[in-house]
């Protein structure tokens, strides 16, 4: 039996409407749920997503500031400027759009960030407090990627989970996400020696690569839930993820397509992040 799909979009569509009924909450106590988007330079794809950023946030009833800074914006200015956002108690997130230009070290402009303010969940101390079980703000990917988890029922307890990507933007916070939710977890990356041998007996697979094809219908067990985080162009120019979606899709027993899948998620999660900020703020 082929697996079933994990619909991201649709799934999205629900989480924007539940934060457009938190934030109308919040509206008619008299507060505005603000989230403060930086993009520094010119890049086309920051250009894009920060555009779906904006738009996301004004569908759902937060207002979103965009500051359009210059490519040349010197390193001093952009962390003056994420201060004066700290300071502002009308804004409750903050979105330094990456990658930043050369001459900037976005380490240091992610910690300049607040942490009550952190809604991409970046900054070291919104690391911590996932790694501890405490309250921070989680990355919107692999956020998202337990979302539609539990949108299926699916029960980590006690079931094998392969994250493939050690990256801190999601590869180690899914890992401390599925850990928390009591899943055995593996990290598998470049230098994994048998990636198949320990796919082949996972229960979940969260591939994060940013390269095709990295999991076949050969290396998933059948029945397995698979979770594509993966953004890619095939020879034909069509985005597809890390999973051969067409084999895979015959021995899993739910798959999140690409497009259509955790896409829309991560996108829908900074939204939840903002509105949850506006609240704690309020309190
Ligand atoms: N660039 C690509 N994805 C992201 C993201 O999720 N947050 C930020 N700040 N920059 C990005």
């Amino acid at each position: 039996m082929p697996a079933q799909i994990i619909d991201g979009n649709a799934l999205a569509k629900q989480i924007r409407s539940e934060v457009a009924g938190r934030t109308a909450a919040l509206k008619a106590k008299g507060v505005q749920p603000h989230l403060a988007i930086v993009l520094v330079g010119e890049d086309p794809a920051s250009q894009v997503y920060v555009k779906h950023k904006v738009a996301d946030s004004e569908q759902t009833g937060l207002q979103a500031t965009l500051q359009r800074l210059p490519a040349d914006t010197t390193e001093a200015d952009l962390l003056a400027r994420i201060r004066a956002l700290n300071d502002n108690p009308g804004v409750h997130g903050i979105l330094v759009q990456l990658p930043l230009p050369k001459h900037m070290d976005s380490h240091r402009v992610i910690e300049t960030i607040s942490p009550a303010k952190d809604v991409d969940g970046f900054h070291v101390a919104s690391a911590g407090a996932l790694m501890v079980g405490q309250p921070g703000f989680w990355p919107c990917t692999p956020y998202g990627c337990l979302k539609m988890l539990d949108s299926i029922g699916y029960d980590l307890k006690g079931k094998y989970a392969v994250v493939i990507g050690r990256s801190n933007i999601v590869g180690k916070p899914m890992a401390m996400m599925l850990l928390g939710r009591d899943a055995t977890v593996t990290i598998a990356h470049s230098r994994t020696a048998d990636l198949k041998a320990l796919t082949r007996q996972a229960d979940v697979v969260v591939a994060a690569v940013g390269k095709r094809n990295v999991l076949t219908a050969d290396m998933v067990k059948p029945g397995a839930v698979v979770i594509d985080v993966g953004m890619n162009r095939n020879d034909e120019g069509k985005l597809c993820g890390d999973v051969d979606f067409d084999g895979v899709k015959d021995v899993a027993g739910w798959i999140t397509p690409v497009p259509g899948g955790v896409g829309p998620m991560t996108r829908a999660m900074l939204l939840v992040n903002t509105i949850t900020a506006a609240e704690r703020a309020a309190h």
